[in-house]
């Protein structure tokens, strides 16, 4: 290839991938597979090697994360970045509304944008003629950490804005009016990691012994806030952009329009933002979104409500540190005090033993809690935690609460120090150091583990067997009727009929259900063997890369890390997992028993439903909905929950609501499960 034909080829690629970015990180729903977007890249990455001179610093290439860093330069920020004042009751927001009303002498309603406060750490991005040339923390408002190269890793956060970009990414735009791009912008918005990355980070830290982050915020903020890019590069954040510094060249009239702009250039902008016609509808929001908390997959600690008017705004103007035309309405504490009355341990399947205080019951933003993870030794010295202690719990969605801190005033010196025990609370085996944790060294041995094991490899996003409940597991260990997750596949109906609570008809249930679990997807059967650091999404990758479990479990080093997203960690965990004597029996065990360890030969490469979106309705009995999810899904097409005009085809189960009715409404193909059948072109029942 020649220059001229390798730049076009840069361009044309660098084009295809910020469009394929766009569509995965900004608007969450990506058009091809992980595994076509990883040769794309790998193409430009093999390019730019051949001429790295045509490197720009607004490749995408270039997110990987640089050289560390000795220490972070400062950056001053045009205009200050301010901070809220605080409403804790409606009374106080109405408060705030009336002080408006009073200032700007106006009777009538007053127009406010209502946004979710995350809780995360607030930055600012610089962009100069569309491409992204520096980032900065708020620092103390006005002069910031420049932690550029660490926000460049962040995928959401575009390396150039989308009216530069060309073609396809400008027409998906939708709806958006895209400005011209201003020769300087200056956007602010608030960096976090979702709940559900936070928790995996944190058992991933706790497994290489490295103290867990005590919250989501922390852990954005420690991830942002570091010397080494690269690390930076392996955290899980996200951007929600929220407001402006400079612009220029252009005049906004609203906050609103001014969010609806960054939108329009490919930034993140929080899509549950709301025009609220007076402060009624401002407390309205307040309460849906308190209501919502639990659901919403990051950390919100309340919501900010803005005057939507510019005008207004700066009529109000700033009033010490915080603008007079904004406030944080917060939501109710997560934080509160109880006692522990207890320490036990519980054992994991990696024979992890993990010390759970037993609480004083104690409602904390509105849901009980009786236990809180302790997580290691460690961390019970660090935070000098006593059987007796009184302490502050916090709860953050649906994550396991944990101890803050413990209020030592509150001591009365009968409080009992606690420690890990040297034998496994289960098995009696002995219990060595491994980095922070204390691990049981019984492996398979400890019925713990074995039970967890289990209950991972049938669990729903496992193998699915679905007859297979704690209860049974328990049972089945017990009676050492199941030693390894293999033999469930050589269970008989005489072993399980005369073990207490089974009949014939529940036992025939379950062994159907378990010999129809043998034809699962490859990639379910990876992630259900409960390989460290190799959860759904990785599980999806590899078998998207693997032909069968054999070529994953022969693969070397060098041909895993070879994979996007397989870090050397995960490599290094697969390696060991299959050089285990142990599990390579199991699998053969498996292989032997029936068990599919090959990929169905349409999933792979079978795209038929690319670009399709389906709805789901009904109850539907031939297929389990999330098989019908999963099987869409491998053939390229997208499933979601509300009916639209973009809206494919419906399929319909018994009792079909509202969505069948919109969609006989909107002429959009509705299928019955049988058609949907001929559509799979299934001739036999193989999920
Ligand atoms: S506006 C003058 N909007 O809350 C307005 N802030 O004390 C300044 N935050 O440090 C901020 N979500 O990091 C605004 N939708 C949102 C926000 C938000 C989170 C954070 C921000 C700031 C703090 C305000």
């Amino acid at each position: 290839m020649n220059e001229k034909d390798a730049l076009k080829e840069i361009e044309k690629l660098r084009e295809e991938i910020n469009y394929h970015n766009y569509r995965y990180y900004t608007l969450d729903s990506p058009v091809i597979p992980d595994a076509e977007y990883d040769m794309l890249f790998k193409k430009l990455v093999k390019t730019e090697e051949i001429f790295p001179h045509l490197i720009t610093p607004d490749s995408p290439t270039q997110r990987i994360g640089a050289i560390p860093l000795k220490e972070f330069r400062t950056i001053s920020h045009t205009i200050p970045m301010l901070s809220l004042s605080n409403a804790n009751t409606d009374e106080e927001t109405k408060e705030f509304d009336e002080r408006i009303k009073r200032f700007l002498e106006i009777k009538g309603e007053i127009e406010y944008v209502a946004e979710p406060k995350i809780d995360g750490l607030a930055i600012e991005l610089v962009y100069v003629d569309g491409i992204f040339t520096a980032g900065s923390t708020r620092g103390d408002g006005y002069i910031g950490e420049d932690v550029t190269l660490n926000l460049k890793t962040v995928k959401s956060i575009p390396l150039i804005l989308l009216d530069k970009a060309k073609g396809k990414v400008k027409a998906e735009v939708e709806g958006e009016k895209t400005l011209p791009i201003p020769v300087r912008l200056e956007v602010r918005g608030e960096v976090f990691i979702p709940i559900k990355e936070f928790e995996k980070l944190n058992k991933l830290r706790e497994e290489r012994g490295e103290p867990p982050f005590a919250n989501p915020r922390n852990a954005a903020a420690g991830s942002i806030r570091q010397l080494d890019s690269k690390i930076t590069a392996a955290r899980p954040l996200d951007i929600y952009c929220y407001g402006i510094g400079v612009v220029e060249g252009i005049k906004f009239k609203s906050h609103w329009e001014t969010m609806h702009a960054l939108k329009g250039w490919g930034l993140k902008v929080n899509p549950s933002i709301k025009i609220c016609k007076g402060i009624d509808e401002v407390i309205q929001y307040h309460r849906d979104m308190e209501e919502k908390r639990d659901e919403i997959p990051y950390e919100l600690d309340g919501v900010v409500v803005k005057v939507n008017s510019l005008d207004l705004q700066d009529r109000l103007g700033i009033l010490t540190r915080s603008p007079r035309w904004a406030i944080a309405y917060k939501f109710k504490a997560r934080q509160e005090m109880t006692m522990i009355k207890e320490i036990k341990v519980g054992v994991g399947r990696t024979g992890a033993l993990t010390p759970v205080a037993i609480l004083e019951p104690i409602v904390v933003g509105g849901v009980t809690v009786e236990r809180a993870t302790l997580h290691n030794q460690d961390e019970i010295a660090r935070k000098d935690i006593r059987i007796g202690d009184y302490v502050i719990v916090q709860r953050a969605g649906d994550v396991i609460p944990e101890v803050v801190t413990v209020i030592k005033e509150k001591r009365t010196g009968r409080e009992k120090p606690f420690r890990l025990p040297e034998k496994c609370p289960l098995c009696n085996s002995a219990v060595i150091r491994d980095g922070a944790i204390h691990r049981c060294t019984a492996g398979l041995l400890c019925p713990a583990q074995l039970k967890e094991g289990i209950r991972h490899f049938v669990s729903k996003r496992g193998m699915n067997i679905e007859g297979l409940g704690d209860r049974h597991i328990e049972q089945f260990v017990e009676n050492a009727v199941i030693k390894d997750v293999a033999d469930i596949y050589s269970l008989k109906k005489e072993d399980i009929i005369k073990l207490e609570r089974w009949g014939d008809k529940s036992v025939s249930n379950l062994l159907n259900q378990i010999e129809n679990s043998k034809n699962r997807t490859l990639a379910r059967l990876i992630y259900s063997l409960g390989i460290r650091q190799v959860g759904e999404h990785i599980a999806k990758i590899l078998a998207d890369d693997f032909d069968s479990l054999d070529e994953l479990m022969n693969a070397s080093y060098e041909r895993l890390t070879e994979i996007h997203e397989i870090g050397p960690e995960t490599a290094e965990s697969i390696i060991t997992f299959f050089k285990e004597r142990h599990n390579r029996d199991v699998i053969d065990k498996l292989r032997k028993a029936g068990v599919k360890t090959e990929e169905r030969v349409h999933k792979k490469r079978d795209l038929r439903f690319k670009g399709k979106q389906f709805v789901l309705t009904g109850t539907l009995s031939i297929f389990k909905r999330e098989d019908a999810k999963e099987l869409i899904e491998s053939l390229g097409g997208r499933v979601t929950s509300t009916v639209s005009k973009k809206t494919d085809y419906i399929i319909a189960g018994i009792d079909p609501g509202s969505k069948y009715d919109k969609a006989k409404e909107l002429k959009i193909k509705i299928l019955n499960e049988e058609e949907f059948k001929d559509l799979l072109d299934i001739k036999q029942n193989v999920i």
